[in-house]
This record gives C-alpha cells, sequence and structure tokens, in this order.
C-alpha cells in the first residue's frame, strides 16, 4: 500500500528524513479493526517525529499521521481516535502511563490502510465531509479540552489565543467563539489576524501586542515566544493552558514570581479522551462549526504538504487524501 512514513530521522532538516512509497499492508490483531483511509490531516507532531522526537531509531520506518477518516472492513463510515492506552487502563485514556499516539509505537495514518483497536472508532457523521472529519482527532479535539475540560472558562469569559493561524488555533478560536466565549488572538501576520476574526474572534493583535485588560484564561502552544506575554496578559487568579511549544520549550523567563503572585493556574492539556472526541463533533454538528482547511492535496505529495507546513505558511489544516 502507498505511505508516506519517516525512514530514518533528521533533527536538523526533517523532510529529507521522509518516504513517500510502499509499505506492507497491515495485520489485524483480534480486537482491532483496519480502517481505509479516505482522508487524512497533517499536525506539528509529523515534523517532530521526523526530527526523532519521540521516536526511538528501532520503531522505524514508522508511517506518520495521526488522524483519520475512514472506512472499515464491514462498511462503517469512522472518525479515528488516536490516542491508544492500554486495554487494561481505566478512566481518562490520556492520562494512561502507556499511552501513546498513533505513528509513535503504532503505525500511523499517512496510508491507504490503517489498523487500530476496535473501541478507537468513532461514527462519522454524515454532515461532515472526510475533509472535515480528518481534522478532528488531534488537533480540533486538544483545543475541546484545552477550553472546555481545563480552562475553567464560562460563557462570557475573555480567552486569548497566542498564534492565530496554527491548526490547533483556529481551531480554539472556532469552538470558544461558538461557545459564547469573548476571543481575542495574536498572530505575526495581519492577514491570519484577518482571518481570525471571520471565524469568530471578538479582537485581533500583532503578537506580544499589550492588550486593553486581562484576560481570564490564555491557550498557548506557541511555547517560549509567546510565554512571558502569556502570563502577563493574564488577570489574578487566571489560567494559562499549554499544549504545545512549537516555537521552544524553555522560555527565557519562566515567571515563578508573577505566578505565585497573581496566583495563577498553568495547566498542562495533551490530546483528549474518545468520549470528548464524541462530544466535539456533536458540537459541530449542533453548532455548525466545521473545521478550517488550508488545503488538500493527494498523499502523493505529503513532503508538499509537510513542507508548507513546516515553512508555517498555514492557516488552519492541511489535509492529505485517498479515493
Ligand atoms: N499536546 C497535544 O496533544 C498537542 C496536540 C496538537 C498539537 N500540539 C502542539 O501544539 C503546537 C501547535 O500545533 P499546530 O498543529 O496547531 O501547529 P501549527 O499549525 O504549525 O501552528 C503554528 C502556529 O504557531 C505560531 N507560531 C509558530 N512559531 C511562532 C513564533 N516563533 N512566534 C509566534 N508564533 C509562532 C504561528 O502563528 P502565527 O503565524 O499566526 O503567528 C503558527 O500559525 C505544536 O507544537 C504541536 O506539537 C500538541
Amino acid at each position: 500500500m502507498l505511505a508516506a512514513y519517516a525512514a530514518r530521522t533528521a533533527s536538523d532538516d526533517p523532510l529529507t528524513a521522509l518516504e513517500v512509497g510502499e509499505r506492507p499492508e497491515p495485520e489485524v490483531p483480534d480486537g482491532w479493526a483496519r480502517v481505509r483511509v479516505r482522508a487524512t490531516s497533517l499536525n506539528h507532531h509529523d515534523l517532530w517525529s521526523l526530527r526523532g522526537v519521540g521516536l526511538p531509531a528501532e520503531l522505524l520506518p514508522m508511517i506518520l499521521g495521526c488522524d483519520a477518516a475512514g472506512v472499515t472492513d464491514d462498511g462503517q463510515e469512522v472518525v479515528v481516535h488516536a490516542v491508544i492506552s492500554d486495554p487494561d487502563f481505566r478512566g481518562d485514556e490520556t492520562t494512561d502511563p502507556k499511552r501513546s499516539l498513533l505513528s509513535e509505537r503504532y503505525q500511523g495514518t499517512f496510508a491507504d490502510e490503517v489498523v487500530v483497536p476496535r473501541r478507537n472508532l468513532v461514527p462519522k457523521p454524515a454532515a461532515l465531509s472526510w475533509e472535515e472529519a480528518a481534522c478532528l482527532p488531534t488537533a480540533w479535539l486538544t483545543a475541546y479540552r484545552m477550553l472546555f475540560t481545563q480552562s475553567g472558562l464560562r460563557p462570557g469569559d475573555t480567552v486569548l489565543v497566542q498564534g492565530a493561524g496554527g491548526g490547533v488555533a483556529t481551531a480554539l478560536v472556532s469552538l470558544g467563539a461558538a461557545a459564547g466565549f469573548r476571543v481575542w488572538v495574536t498572530s505575526r501576520h495581519e492577514d491570519k489576524q484577518a482571518r481570525a476574526l471571520e471565524l469568530g474572534a471578538d479582537r485581533a493583535f500583532a503578537s506580544g501586542a499589550r492588550l486593553p485588560e486581562r484576560v481570564d484564561a490564555v491557550m498557548e502552544t506557541v511555547g517560549a515566544a509567546t510565554w512571558a506575554h502569556s502570563l502577563r496578559s493574564l488577570r489574578p487568579g487566571g489560567t494559562v493552558v499549554i499544549s504545545g511549544a512549537t516555537s521552544g520549550p524553555n522560555p527565557s523567563a519562566t515567571e515563578l514570581n508573577r505566578i505565585f503572585f497573581l496566583q495563577l493556574r498553568v495547566i498542562g492539556s495533551t490530546m483528549g479522551t474518545r468520549d470528548e472526541l464524541e462530544a466535539l463533533i456533536r458540537f459541530c454538528e449542533l453548532k455548525g462549526v466545521r473545521p478550517v482547511i488550508d488545503s488538500v492535496l493527494p498523499l502523493e505529495q505529503a513532503k508538499d504538504a509537510l513542507a508548507k507546513l513546516e515553512a508555517g505558511d498555514v492557516l488552519g489544516k492541511i489535509v492529505l487524501t485517498r479515493q
């Protein structure tokens, strides 16, 4: 079958580690299901994997991709939940110490077929296209959990989203606006600020700009480049929810004094549960919210797609399709 995979890892030039070519068809273990992939979407995770972050050499070659929407052997149209937890683990599967994401230990979704535990299949509603459904399991699920499980925000509260153009960030804007939050964004680019306003943001600012007032919560995925601004922007007792650090994990100032003196809450967040994925899908159906898609390319062009993501030349999600 055709697949886009990490043949090796390359910390400085991740695209040199990518191959697009034939891989063996997967075996289907008991209790697992084969999904014929109709659409998949890119995440920064795929670039981290090519750089070797979280992908040890002994697991290579590894098919990339966390997200998929497709059809099972018995004809069900499904969205794949990408968090693979231990079958014996009970509770919130994102807290399972043995959990992994597709493409970390098990082969990923940039392929004709992917196999996953049956419990990771969620019905795809007809209202969502294949391309839209393929955006939900990672970036959109992460945004859903940040906003609705972790932040403590209530309708009417003000939330700041850093880095408006990203896949998670566009999801945060769309979901937050639909939920009745006052959504403020920052971006380095005026066109991305304007697009965020179209998606429902109330105000858009240049990265690092002083805000007219402090906010109840900040959604942080950019990391070192925006961390100090995130903490400066919070009201006393406010919450920063962090799920990523694209610009680096070590800010020059960690702002410990500010955190304790203003009693700020710093909450880490990763992916979401299968139940949250089902709730996210219902939310999209009920509110008519749809993922923001930057571009759609065939799987054969995975390298071009990843180059675009690496360049940061993206607004929303990049989708790869198969017929
Ligand atoms: N924990 C989890 O479960 C989870 C899930 C999904 C993603 N993540 C992580 O979250 C991060 C974002 O993921 P994504 O898929 O949304 O990535 P993405 O689409 O590539 O988002 C990148 C965005 O970050 C902003 N940005 C990047 N570098 C910046 C800098 N130096 N200064 C200011 N802004 C900068 C940009 O915003 P502007 O161009 O608008 O300024 C850009 O649009 C990644 O690090 C990813 O690994 C984690």
